[in-house]
């Protein structure tokens, strides 16, 4: 982490909002810093040590496989290891699920998925290939429960590497306005997706212009709707103290947010409160991303089953680890396909956008453009993602 860096970007966003007399939520989640206030670990060491100093392939294969994007950052995984058979047992963590915005564990699977998808590449680097069995003890349609959503065997094996596996570390999901001066091209987006059965794209500008107005819609309806707002709220982290705490969630890490904390402009009950500027600045501030946007990925599945939404995240995190290697920012935008009944009119019209129809269903969706890359989001080390360990 480039602390000078950062607490200069800091100093002057912070000059800036008490200039304005304003609150703003910071645009980028900005990581807090090693031990700085508290912690025994920096919120973004899994991505300096993922790989290195694991005798066993399980756990070398999980320091990359907990770097995968996931809603909301729970990082929902739970492993139980055998080291002895090289298999890996993956869990559903209960309590890392978020029910309101999320009520059938749909997009925590798809975050599986693309844990499962890193899992599996990070194997193969290894020199392992890995043979999964879904759901070996069923599963339910309603709720993804206790059992188990993965058996995985690695198996030593000749296979060759997956050329994707360098961007492990440079993957990320952009919060920001991308440069509307610079259009993705048909070709590079073609790029982005070639291989990926499930995901498509729009560059085109009535489409885009389409898809910004459901997007923008489709927070303010989010933010306005308390029990998803809420479940937001209290996920989110306010200063490096916080995010070093409990690395996950909605991370507003940096100096500039614990000044604010301190000065009582930022908190949870101001978030909450719709007539706060902290409110305003928060909505404001996503919608001016929302209109920032040159292009647009999705990905539609056939039918929507706990095997499809797996799917679904494999070729997503594939999809953004391409998009890093294509010097891409990509933001997933999930409010319009979030299964609540304040949103069932936009999730109608996104559908309809998107051509899905009948059993099928977009799965995720984001907007695609340039920018700058921002800096890794926290993770909880990997001891405390194995129950057995
Ligand atoms: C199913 C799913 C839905 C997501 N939806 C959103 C979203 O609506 N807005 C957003 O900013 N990020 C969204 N994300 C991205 C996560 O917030 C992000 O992966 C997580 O915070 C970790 O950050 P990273 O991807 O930069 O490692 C989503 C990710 C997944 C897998």
């Amino acid at each position: 982490m480039e602390t000078s860096r950062l607490d200069s970007i800091n100093r002057r966003k912070f000059i800036q909002i008490m200039g304005a007399g304003g609150v703003v939520l910071a645009a980028q989640p900005l990581v807090g810093c090693a031990g700085n206030e508290g912690s025994n670990s920096a919120p973004d060491q899994p991505w300096h040590v993922a790989g290195s100093g694991y005798s066993d392939p399980l756990r070398r294969a999980l320091s990359y496989a907990i770097l995968a994007p996931n809603p909301h950052n729970r990082q929902p995984w739970l492993v139980d290891l055998n080291s002895q058979n090289l298999t890996i047992d993956l869990y559903c963590d209960q309590s890392r699920k978020l029910p309101d915005t999320d009520p059938f564990d749909r997009q925590i699977l798809i975050g599986l998925g693309c844990f499962s998808e890193l899992l599996t590449m990070a194997a193969m680097e290894d020199g392992y290939k890995v043979d999964a069995e879904w759901f070996p003890q069923g599963t339910s349609e309603a709720k993804v429960d206790n059992r188990l959503v993965a058996k995985f065997r690695f198996i030593k094996s000749n296979v060759s590497s997956d050329p994707l596996f360098k961007q492990i570390l440079a993957r990320r999901s952009s919060r920001i306005p991308f440069d509307t001066e610079k259009g993705v091209k048909t070709e590079t987006l073609q790029d982005l997706v070639s291989g990926l059965g499930d995901v498509q794209f729009t560059n085109q500008p009535s489409r885009v212009k389409a898809l910004r107005k459901i997007t923008t819609d489709a927070i303010t309806v989010e933010l306005n709707t308390d029990s998803a707002w809420y479940e937001s709220v209290h996920l989110t982290r306010i200063g490096n103290s916080e995010v070093a705490a409990n690395p996950d969630g909605i991370s507003l890490g940096g100096t500039m947010m614990g000044m604010l904390k301190l000065f009582g402009m930022m908190s949870r009950e101001k978030m909450m409160d719709r007539n706060s500027t902290a409110f305003k600045q928060g909505l404001q501030m996503q919608v001016d991303q929302m209109q920032a946007t040159p292009s647009y990925v999705w990905v539609t599945t056939s039918a929507n089953t706990r095997r499809d939404q797996l799917n679904a995240g494999q070729q997503y995190v594939r999809m953004n680890m391409k998009a890093a290697e294509l010097g891409l920012l990509v933001h997933p935008v999930s409010q319009s396909l979030q299964e609540y009944s304040e949103m069932a009119e936009l999730y109608k019209q996104v559908h309809k956008e998107l051509n899905a129809t009948g059993n099928q269903r977009v799965q995720m969706l984001a907007r695609i453009g340039y920018g700058e890359a921002s800096q890794p989001s926290p993770r909880w080390p990997l001891d405390s993602r194995i129950r057995n360990s």
